[in-house]
C-alpha cells in the first residue's frame, strides 16, 4: 500500500522544433492547478540530432521526468524509439504521448482520440453517418482516418492533390478507406454525413476553393483539424452554407487529456474555462 506520507511529484514535457509555440504548457498547466496539484510540465525544445539522447535519459531514468507530449518533428522517431508503443501507435508509425513504467518508454498516440472527442462533444451523433470524405493526406491526417474508421464510419474518401499519397493512406487502413483526386470532390460531397480538413488550404493566402456543402446529407457536419484561425476559410464556407460546423480547437484539448492522466493520476475534463485560455493566447499572438 502507498505510503500516505509518501508525495509524488511528477514531471512531464512537451518537446518538438521549435517548440515555442505550443499551448500543450498553458492546457496542463491549467490542470494541475484546478487539481491543486504539485507537478509541472515543461517545454522542450530538442533538435532532432539530440532526440534519441532524450530518450535514452527518459528510459534509464536520468531525468526526472515520467512522460510527455511529442510533436512536430519527433513523432515518428518517438515510436521508432520507445519500447511499448500500443495498437493505435503501431499503425500510424507515429506517437505523440509517452510515458515510463519499469525503465520502458510506452507510447500511443491520442490525435484520434482528441478528434472524435470533439465531435462527440459538439456534434453528437456526427457518428451515424456512412460516408466521410477527408480533405487531405498528409501527416496530420492519418489520425483522422484511422479514429473515423475505428467508429464505423464505413466509407472514407481521402481525397488529395497528390492522389498516390491518398493511395499510401488507403492501403495502409483498409478497404473503408478510398484515395480519390480533387476533381472527384463535387461529387463524393454528395450524401456524405461528414467532411473533414486536414490541408492547411487558404491559410497562407492561396485561394480556397469553393465547395458545395449544400449536397452533403441532413444533419452532416463540418469539421477542420487546424484551430489557427478558429472558423477556418472552408469552415466559414461551410457555415455560409447552412451547415453545422465543429472547430478544431477541441481536437487539441481533448488530445492532451489521455496523457495527463497517465503521468498525474487524475482525469481531467475539457472545460469552457480552459478553451477561453487558448482561445485569449491565440488573440495575444495573433
Ligand atoms: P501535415 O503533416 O500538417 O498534414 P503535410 O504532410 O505537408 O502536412 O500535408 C499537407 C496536406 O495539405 C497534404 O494533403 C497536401 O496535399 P499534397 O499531398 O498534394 O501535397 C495538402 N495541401 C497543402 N497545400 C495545398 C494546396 N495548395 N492545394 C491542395 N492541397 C494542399
Amino acid at each position: 500500500m502507498r505510503d500516505s506520507r509518501e508525495t509524488f511529484v511528477n514531471h512531464a514535457f512537451v518537446t518538438g522544433f521549435p517548440i515555442k509555440h505550443s499551448r500543450s504548457p498553458l492546457i496542463h498547466r491549467y490542470w494541475l492547478k484546478s487539481f491543486g496539484l504539485p507537478g509541472s510540465y515543461r517545454a522542450l525544445e530538442i533538435s532532432p540530432d539530440a532526440f534519441a539522447d532524450f530518450m535514452n535519459t527518459l528510459r534509464d531514468g536520468t531525468s526526472d521526468f515520467c512522460g510527455g507530449n511529442v510533436t512536430i518533428p519527433h513523432k515518428e522517431r518517438a515510436f521508432a524509439l520507445c519500447d511499448r508503443p500500443d495498437a493505435l501507435s503501431r499503425e500510424l508509425g507515429a506517437a505523440n504521448t509517452v510515458w515510463v513504467e519499469d525503465g520502458l518508454i510506452h507510447a500511443t498516440n491520442t490525435d484520434g482520440y482528441g478528434f472524435t472527442s470533439n465531435l462527440d462533444e459538439r456534434a453528437a451523433g456526427w457518428d451515424r453517418c456512412d460516408t466521410a470524405v477527408i480533405l487531405g493526406a498528409g501527416g496530420a491526417s492519418r489520425a483522422v482516418i484511422q479514429a473515423v474508421r475505428d467508429r464505423g464510419v464505413k466509407t472514407i474518401h481521402v481525397v488529395n492533390r497528390t492522389v498516390a499519397r491518398a493511395q499510401e493512406l488507403a492501403d495502409r487502413f483498409g478497404p473503408s478507406v478510398q484515395a480519390q483526386a480533387m476533381e472527384a470532390l463535387p461529387e463524393l460531397m454528395k450524401d456524405a454525413g461528414l467532411f473533414i480538413n486536414t490541408t492547411s488550404l487558404g491559410m497562407d493566402g492561396t485561394p480556397v476553393p469553393t465547395i458545395d456543402f449544400t449536397t452533403m446529407a441532413e444533419n452532416a457536419v463540418v469539421t477542420d483539424i487546424v484551430y489557427v484561425p478558429l472558423k477556418t476559410p472552408l469552415l466559414a464556407q461551410a457555415q455560409l452554407q447552412g451547415l453545422r460546423i465543429v472547430d478544431g480547437l477541441g481536437m487539441l484539448l481533448h488530445q492532451a487529456a489521455p496523457g495527463f492522466e497517465k503521468w498525474f493520476g487524475r482525469k481531467p475534463v475539457v472545460d469552457e474555462t480552459l478553451r477561453q485560455i487558448i482561445i485569449d493566447d491565440m488573440d495575444r499572438h495573433a
